[in-house]
């Protein structure tokens, strides 16, 4: 089945779509992006990513060349043409083509490119969990902008993958935990307090996470928002990541040491079932 992607206007096949070299998402890392999970048909907390894609534009001085309706007019009509039911839609928005210069163009228009792509994603019960690598984070300070500029966190997803680990966890110089390379990090202490970093300028706010704290509220959990340092995180009951697309994904196994006994623990697996049920009722 051929594949079609949204670029500034049209729908077009993917392997034809394309923007100017000149563009500066391309040139400078100027812009902005969301992932949206899609499971049988229901986008997974839209409102809340696109909310967030209107703050980052907001936080980077530009404007969304669409309104939020249009988008998600865009963003049916192309899981529509893909045959889509469950996956991930991708929004990428940047200030546009312009002759190089780093400060802004007077009047460039925002480029705005969509895609989808097909993920068969675990949505049964955990049964194996993930391991992950700690790296030191050498990203910027505005982390909780979700810009396109990733190269720290594709390094820090390299060295997981070369180790044979699904996530980087991020470690700030003060030896904090600060997020995954794609993701939120939580840990379930002996006491049974699920533990996340509280959502400051040092990471970026998922909108899977929010989701987890308000279901994990639903079920009388204590959720304490606070930084947590890597040994806190080794001697945790539980230690797993939300993002759109790994929902809720327990971890192991970190820098080759086991998490408690080394299983998926039953907290991952509830909250995980529990988002799945929740991403039934989104529109
Ligand atoms: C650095 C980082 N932190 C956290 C997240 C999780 O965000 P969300 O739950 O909105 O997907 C992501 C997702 O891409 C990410 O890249």
């Amino acid at each position: 089945m051929s594949r079609f992607a949204y670029v500034n206007g049209s729908y077009v096949p993917h392997r034809e779509a394309a923007v100017h070299i000149e563009d500066r998402g391309y040139q400078f890392g100027d812009g902005v992006y969301e992932v949206v999970l899609l499971i049988n048909g229901k986008m997974a907390d839209c409102e809340g990513h696109l909310k967030r894609l209107n703050r980052s534009l907001f936080k980077l001085k530009m404007k969304s060349p669409l309104s939020e309706g249009a988008l998600r007019q865009i963003m049916a009509r192309l899981t529509r043409l893909n045959r889509l039911k469950t996956g991930i839609i991708y929004i990428q928005i940047t200030r546009g083509v312009a002759s190089r210069d780093h400060s802004f163009p007077k009047n460039s228009l925002a480029s705005l490119v969509m895609t989808v792509k097909h993920v068969s994603l675990d949505t049964g019960r955990q049964l194996a969990g993930k391991s992950a690598i700690t790296v030191p984070d050498q990203r910027w300070d505005r982390r909780d902008i979700k810009t396109i500029q990733l190269l720290p966190n594709c390094l820090a997803k390299q060295a997981a993958s070369e180790k044979g680990a699904y996530e980087a966890i991020m470690v700030m110089p003060d030896g904090s935990v600060s997020e995954g390379s794609s993701s939120n990090v939580w840990i379930l202490n002996k006491e049974n307090q699920l533990i996340t970093r509280q959502p400051d300028e040092d990471i970026l706010n998922g909108i899977t996470r929010q989701s987890i704290q308000r279901i994990a509220g639903e079920r009388q959990m204590e959720i304490v928002e606070r930084s947590f340092s890597v040994a806190e995180m080794m001697q945790a009951k539980e230690v797993f990541v939300t993002s759109a697309t790994s929902m809720v994904t327990a971890l192991t196994h970190i820098d080759g040491q086991k998490i408690d006994e080394g299983k998926v623990g039953l907290i991952a697996s509830a909250l995980k079932a529990d988002y799945i049920k929740y991403v039934e009722t989104c529109s």
